[in-house]
C-alpha cells in the first residue's frame, strides 16, 4: 500500500485494503491455531507421539490446545465485530498459511520415523517466531486500544508456549541419535524456504486488487508492483533473529550439521568455521 500506484490512484481504497488485511491476519491466526498448533499439541497431550513424553509435558500440551482454540474463538469474535462495525465483508480468504506447505515439505525430506519429530521442530519454530514482535505491537500506544488488548492477551499465553515448545524440543534433541539430528538438519532450509516465502501474501494482494474499482491501467500497474515485491529469505529476513534465538535455546544450533545447513542464514560472526 506504500507503492507509488496505490498512493497516487487508490487512496480511497486504503481503509478497505487495511480492513481486508486485518481479516487475513485473523484468518491466518485461526488456521495456525486450529489446524497446526492444536493438532500437534493435541497429539502430544494424548501420547500419540512416538517419543514417550513425561505426563507433565502432556499436561502442558493440553493447556496449549485449550489456549489455541480460545485464541481462534477470540479472533472470530473480533472478526464478527469488525464486520458489523465497518460493514465491510471479508473477501475470499486463503485456506492455507505458509506452514500448511512448510511442514509437509520438510517432513517429506526426512525418513518416516522422523516425521513427527520434524513436525515438532517446525511447530516449535513457528511458536517462537513472532512473540517478540507481538510484544512490541502490544506496547505501541498509537495502535487502537481494542487491537492492542487483543494482541496483549494473546501474547500473555504465547510467552508460555514459546518456553514450552523450546523445552520440549530440547528434551527431544538430547535423546535423538546423530543420524536423526543430521536428517532433521538438512530439512531445516526446506522448512524455512516455505515458511518465510511471501508467495501467499503476494497471491492475497493480487486477489485484493481485483476488488478495487479502478481503471484497467491502474489495475495493471498495481499487479506489476505486487509481482515485483521481492522479499529475500537471507540472513536479513526480519523473522530470522527470533528463529535463530529458538534454535540456539533448544540446542539445535549447537549441532554441527544444523549450523552447517543454516550457514546462509547465520550472521557472518556466528558461522561455523
Ligand atoms: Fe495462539
Ligand atoms: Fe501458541
Amino acid at each position: 500500500m506504500l507503492s507509488a500506484t496505490f498512493l497516487e490512484h487508490c487512496p480511497q481504497w486504503r481503509d478497505f485494503a487495511l480492513v481486508q488485511s486485518f481479516y487475513k491476519f485473523i484468518n491466518d491466526v485461526v488456521i495456525f491455531e486450529t489446524e497446526i498448533v492444536d493438532k500437534t499439541a493435541r497429539r502430544i497431550a494424548k501420547n500419540r507421539f512416538p517419543q514417550p513424553l513425561p505426563l507433565a509435558c502432556r499436561y502442558d500440551a493440553m493447556t496449549v490446545v485449550v489456549d489455541e482454540d480460545y485464541h481462534a474463538l477470540v479472533a472470530l469474535d473480533f472478526l464478527q465485530q469488525t464486520v458489523a462495525l465497518t460493514g465491510i465483508a471479508p473477501i475470499d480468504m486463503p485456506e492455507q498459511i505458509e506452514l500448511s506447505h512448510a511442514l509437509p515439505a520438510a517432513q517429506a525430506q526426512v525418513p518416516a520415523h522422523l516425521r513427527d519429530a520434524m513436525e515438532l521442530v517446525g511447530v516449535a519454530i513457528a511458536e517462537n517466531t513472532v512473540t517478540h514482535d507481538v510484544a512490541a505491537f502490544s506496547k505501541d500506544s498509537s495502535i487502537k486500544a481494542s487491537v492492542r488488548g487483543l494482541m496483549a492477551d494473546h501474547l500473555f499465553d504465547e510467552g508460555r508456549h514459546a518456553l514450552f515448545w523450546t523445552r520440549l524440543v530440547r528434551l527431544y534433541w538430547q535423546t535423538a541419535s546423530a543420524d536423526d539430528r543430521d536428517s532433521i538438519a538438512q530439512a531445516l532450509p526446506v522448512f524455512l524456504a516455505h515458511y518465510l516465502t511471501n508467495n501467499l501474501q503476494k497471491h492475497f494482494n493480487l486477489q485484493l486488487i481485483e476488488h478495487f474499482d479502478v481503471s484497467a491501467d491502474v489495475r495493471t500497474a498495481l499487479r506489476a508492483e505486487v509481482a515485483a515485491m521481492d522479499f529475500p529469505i537471507g540472513r536479513h529476513h526480519p523473522l530470522l533473529a527470533n528463529i535463530m534465538g529458538f534454535l540456539h535455546h533448544s540446542g539445535l544450533l549447537q549441532t554441527a550439521s544444523v549450523a552447517r545447513a543454516l550457514n546462509d542464514y547465520l550472521p557472518v560472526t556466528g558461522r561455523p568455521a
